[in-house]
């Protein structure tokens, strides 16, 4: 029997409720390190034309997707097509991924907002903090657990309206935050160099294939970051009224989600040049945030850092809690809708599910260190890499040649076009039916033949 589905209420609604779901430690933590980790301006430059183009095309077409059907991922692409519900269930598989290791870093951010509440400011801003920290089994699973626990307890009880409610309240002071934290970081004396490296691309010594590892990064990150090639802006989708206009919402979700990813990085990248070794630190990875952000609250002083540093971190808690309250609940509405579960018996799976799976991940940076998938640094950027630079580019590539070839760009167009002009609808098509095959098939075969080590790019 078809469930009446509940709908967003106007306009600001969805755009809240995607935007809460997108901007997440993907734009606060991730985005700046891989700034950082693939020549800073380089990389800014490759993702906002990624974003304005792919990043685009794609949500305006998961959206359109989700409210013409009115289902979810793995039941809309059947509904257009039955030979393609596979693309929906891939693309479940990928917040079944990102789901344990994005509470292991949620712990993170859990353990430094304890630090600023116990006024630790200076011990956690020592060279060695973060990796004592991470190398210890008992804190490393305890705030995993912590993390994971508290988004299990929401979408247990379905009291995520409330965290949004706050969110709501919370985003906007983040913001704030963070461009005083941005602001105060250029400051910093020698913080000029990485602001310079942030902001210029510098094309000395780039070759082909730092180009398209930095493309592949870009890539990932985009979809990541917008939630996208993942189903659940189909999900959001379906809760959205016909008369609301999916291109204007998608502008701002866009203009939303890539600012504050440019305002972190302008926070964690000029603090890398002030305080640490500078080149040779930014290459740091899953760490930077955590290594770098101290120092600049210690620079601050005991008590004003203090301060800073606890609000900075109970801001991103509830930015990160809100994107994996909401990347649970992806994984446990499959869980029932395929298997018939109840709510509680299928959150108390999934939660089991996410410790096994994330376990390692805490793990990597102590007991589990010597493991490095592929030759990658370590368990948790092995599944970041899987989710993001395997499964999610194909995802986004057979949704393209779907879309593209199969049900036609016209009829998602028609859609979209319900409530309102579709002003961007050559670029729409171009981009999906030529530009995004073409490309991702290239970068995706190149990174997958590299990583394996078959071909040295
Ligand atoms: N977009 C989120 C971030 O940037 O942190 C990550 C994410 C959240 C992905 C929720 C998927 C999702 F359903």
């Amino acid at each position: 029997m078809e469930k009446k589905r509940s709908s967003f209420t106007g306009k600001i609604g969805f755009v809240l409720a995607a935007a809460g779901s997108a901007v997440g430690l993907g734009n606060i933590w991730r985005f700046p390190y891989l700034a950082a980790q693939y020549g800073g301006g380089i990389f800014l430059l490759v993702y906002l034309i990624l974003a304005v183009t792919f990043g685009f095309a794609l949500m305006c077409a998961e959206i359109a997707i989700g409210r013409k059907t009115g289902q979810s991922a793995i039941n809309a692409y059947g509904q257009l097509n039955k030979k393609f519900s596979f693309i929906g269930w891939l693309g479940a598989l990928v917040p079944v991924i990102i789901l344990p290791y994005y509470s292991v870093i949620g712990g993170w951010v859990t353990k430094y907002l304890t630090v600023y509440i116990k006024g630790e400011v200076a011990a956690a801003a020592g060279d060695a903090y973060f990796g004592g920290f991470v190398s210890n089994v008992g804190p490393s699973i305890g705030y995993f657990l912590i993390f994971l626990g508290a988004t299990a307890l929401v979408v247990l009880l379905g009291v995520e309206k409330g965290i949004e409610k706050v969110s709501k309240i919370m985003m906007p002071i983040l913001v704030v935050l963070t461009i005083f934290i941005a602001v105060y970081s250029m400051t910093l004396p020698g913080a000029m160099e990485g602001v310079k490296y942030y902001l210029i691309p510098n094309f000395d010594g780039f070759t082909v294939g730092k180009l398209g590892k930095t493309l592949l990064a870009a890539m990932g990150q985009l979809f990541y970051s917008m939630s996208l090639a993942m189903g659940i802006m189909i999900t959001y989708g379906s809760y959205m009224k016909k008369d609301v206009s999916i291109e204007k919402s998608v502008r701002q979700i866009e203009l939303f989600d890539t600012g504050i990813a440019f305002l972190a990085g302008l926070m964690v990248v000029p603090a890398v040049f002030a305080f640490s070794g500078g080149e040779a630190d930014v290459g740091k990875g899953p760490s930077l945030m955590f290594v770098s952000l101290p120092k600049v609250f210690e620079f601050m002083g005991p008590v004003a850092g203090r301060i800073v540093g606890l609000l900075f971190f109970l801001l991103v808690l509830f930015a990160a809690l809100t994107s994996s309250i909401s990347l649970m609940e992806t994984v446990v509405s499959i869980v029932r809708d395929k298997l018939g579960w109840g709510r509680k018996v299928a959150c108390l799976v999934v939660f089991a599910g996410c410790i096994a799976l994330g376990l390692p991940s805490a793990l990597g940076f102590g007991v589990l260190s010597h493991i490095k998938p592929l030759g990658l640094d370590d368990i948790l950027t092995f599944f970041d890499f899987i989710s993001n630079s395997v499964i999610m580019p194909i995802v986004a590539l057979l949704t393209c040649i779907f879309i593209g070839y199969v049900f036609k760009p016209k009829a998602l167009i028609e859609e979209i076009e319900i409530g309102g002009q579709f002003k961007a609808k050559t670029l729409f098509t171009v981009v999906i039916k030529y530009i995004a095959p073409v490309f991702i098939t290239l970068i995706l075969v190149s990174s997958v033949l590299d990583a394996f080590g078959i071909m040295k790019i």
